[in-house]
């Protein structure tokens, strides 16, 4: 019935895994928990929680520290993933920050590919080093140059797989040995929201923590922010404490409407996969573009790894126009269908120029040193038909 030998999460675990065969009242969808903290019958019961003798094994204390709709949410991920635990987290950077932040301390060392979302290059590269934690950053995908970057002082190896706007991937199984081989202290952390479970399993492949942005593909919806880490026991326990301090916890209602989102995740994604592909290949003829930078085509230069470790390539496609920055802009303009707006995964379609959103405040030039072309568009396919997204796209290149 499930997947849970194979690498994959399947629709069949989206819509069941982790979740309680009965419920209260026999109530089949999950209720919320909306409350701010738990309350105790006497001072006696309140001793005996705190001596960790509570004879109920669900009762919680404070909202920061736990809620029955969260830690629905979290098995469930938990499940998804084929980890031990998830903690979650009010927004994907909450659930990088926090972390980072629960593993590292002064005086350690992190290497970063380059080609991440970059508010968690900036975290690195601009906040950790406040606190005496140094990095390097090496090209996407390139292992030779990690192992090289890694030190004695290594804790931890941070990538995406697939990046975000450019669609690489990281061997995975390759890139978990390798830290291994080089430093046994050093965990590796894949940001895995542009694949999802149901397209790559990083835990099959040895990688010991996942990190996804909710936002995404998970809610589904674009109507919630969330995050989520799913790894071994011993280590989301310590960034738990983490989320326990900093506060960065996911609302109950928040927690429902993703948990509700993870049920449609393998239909949404398997036909998020299906339409961006059908886009990229119709780009890849198009006279008017450029590059396209999608996993599933063959000219893209991480076409073998993705066949080897993923079941589809995700329902965002990238590309250049030919025409530069105007031009691109005027295609995004033209679209009927997608809207203009930061985010992905969701049943909308979105469009932007990263040059314009994420980059704004570079220059073309400085653009060209981190390979963002003043011409690339970032599509992220929703739920629409594709025929439709596909007309759409054609007559928006003219
Ligand atoms: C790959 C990736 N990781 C993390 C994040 C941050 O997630 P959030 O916006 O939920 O904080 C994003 C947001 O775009 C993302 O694309």
């Amino acid at each position: 019935m499930s997947s849970t030998k194979s690498r994959l999460a399947s629709s069949t675990d989206a819509v069941h895994a982790g979740i309680p065969r009965r419920r209260a009242h026999h109530a089949l969808a999950p209720g919320i928990a909306q409350t701010a903290t738990y309350v105790f019958d006497s001072t006696a019961d309140l001793e005996q929680y705190m001596r960790g003798e509570d004879p109920d094994p669900e009762r919680e204390e404070y909202g920061r520290y736990g809620n029955p709709s969260v830690r629905e949410l979290e098995l469930r991920v938990a499940a998804l993933e084929q980890t031990d635990d998830c903690v979650a987290f009010s927004s994907g950077m909450a659930a990088v920050t926090s972390t980072l932040f629960a593993l590292l301390r002064s005086g350690d060392h992190v290497v970063l590919f380059r080609d991440c979302y970059r508010r968690t290059r900036q975290f690195v590269s601009g906040w950790l080093s406040r606190y005496g934690i140094s990095h390097d950053v090496v090209p996407p995908g390139d292992l030779d140059a990690m192992a090289n970057a890694i030190t004695d002082r290594t804790r931890l190896v941070i990538t995406e797989s697939p990046t975000n706007p450019f669609n690489y991937c990281v061997d995975l199984a390759a890139l978990a040995t390798r830290v291994r081989e080089k430093n046994r202290r050093a965990k590796t952390l894949v940001d895995s929201t542009f694949a999802t479970p149901i397209n790559c399993r990083p835990h099959s492949f040895g990688i010991d923590l996942v990190v996804h942005s909710a936002t995404k593909y998970f809610s589904g919806h674009n109507d919630v922010l969330a995050g989520v880490v799913a790894g071994p026991s011993h280590v989301i326990s310590l960034v738990r404490e983490a989320r326990d301090v900093t506060g960065a916890v996911l609302d109950p209602h928040a927690a429902f409407l993703v948990a509700r989102g993870l049920k449609t995740l393998g239909v949404r994604v398997q036909r998020q996969n299906e339409s961006a592909l059908a886009l990229a290949r119709m780009l890849a003829e198009h006279p008017k573009v450029e590059t396209v930078y999608y996993a599933g085509l063959e000219t893209h230069p991480s076409y073998a790894i993705a066949q080897k470790q993923m079941s589809g390539f995700g329902g965002v496609v990238s590309f250049t126009v030919k025409g530069g920055r105007e031009f691109a802009g005027q295609v995004v303009d033209r679209v009927k269908i997608p809207r203009i707006a930061p985010s992905l995964g969701g049943v909308e379609s979105l469009i932007e120029q990263p040059a314009l959103m994420s980059y704004f405040e570079l220059s073309d030039e400085d653009l060209k040193k981190i390979d963002i072309s003043p011409a690339l568009i970032r599509y992220a396919v929703g739920v629409e038909d594709a025929a439709d997204l596909i007309d759409d796209l054609r007559q928006a290149l003219g």
